[in-house]
């Protein structure tokens, strides 16, 4: 198997499991919260699936851009840009103090899914901005 294709399954793997780890995280938001804080069952099995997971695709993915020679499409600004709004939003969203709303965490999740939603749309269409 080519390294191209290994490192991009490698990639695809990562963007499978943030994809799990925003859903499955979310319920904290729902269930069982204490006050404005997340449900704490599991959080650091959940920090670490997330924070894995986005080292994982960032890492994959600078190798890939590098190996394509920097060659990329307008659209792919967009999604670096969507990845980088889902990353502050998710920060938001599980702050570790209470300064945080659950109002406000809630608002970071639905951010940050609309951002990974856009980001599979793009990947998806693949639109020609140009
Ligand atoms: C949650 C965020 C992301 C998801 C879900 C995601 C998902 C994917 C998927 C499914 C592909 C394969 C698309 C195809 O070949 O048709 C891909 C390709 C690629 N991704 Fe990502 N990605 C994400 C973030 C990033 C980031 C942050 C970077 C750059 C730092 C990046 C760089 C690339 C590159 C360069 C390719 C093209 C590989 C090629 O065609 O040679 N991705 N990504």
């Amino acid at each position: 198997m080519d390294t191209h294709l290994l490192i991009k399954i490698v990639h695809m793997t990562g963007a499978s499991l943030a994809c799990l780890a925003v859903f499955v995280r979310a319920f904290t938001l729902f269930k069982g919260v204490q006050g404005n804080m997340p449900n704490p069952a599991m959080r650091t099995l959940f920090v670490a699936l997330q924070h894995g997971a986005m080292t994982l695709i960032a890492l994959t993915g600078i190798v890939l851009l590098w190996m394509k020679n920097f060659d990329a499409e307008p659209w792919f600004y967009a999604k670096v840009i969507l990845f980088l709004v889902l990353l502050s939003s998710l920060g938001k969203a599980y702050r570790k103090d209470d300064s945080m709303l659950l109002v406000q965490r809630r608002a970071g999740l639905f951010i940050a899914a609309g951002s990974l939603a856009a980001i599979i749309v793009l990947i998806m269409l693949k639109p020609n901005f140009g």
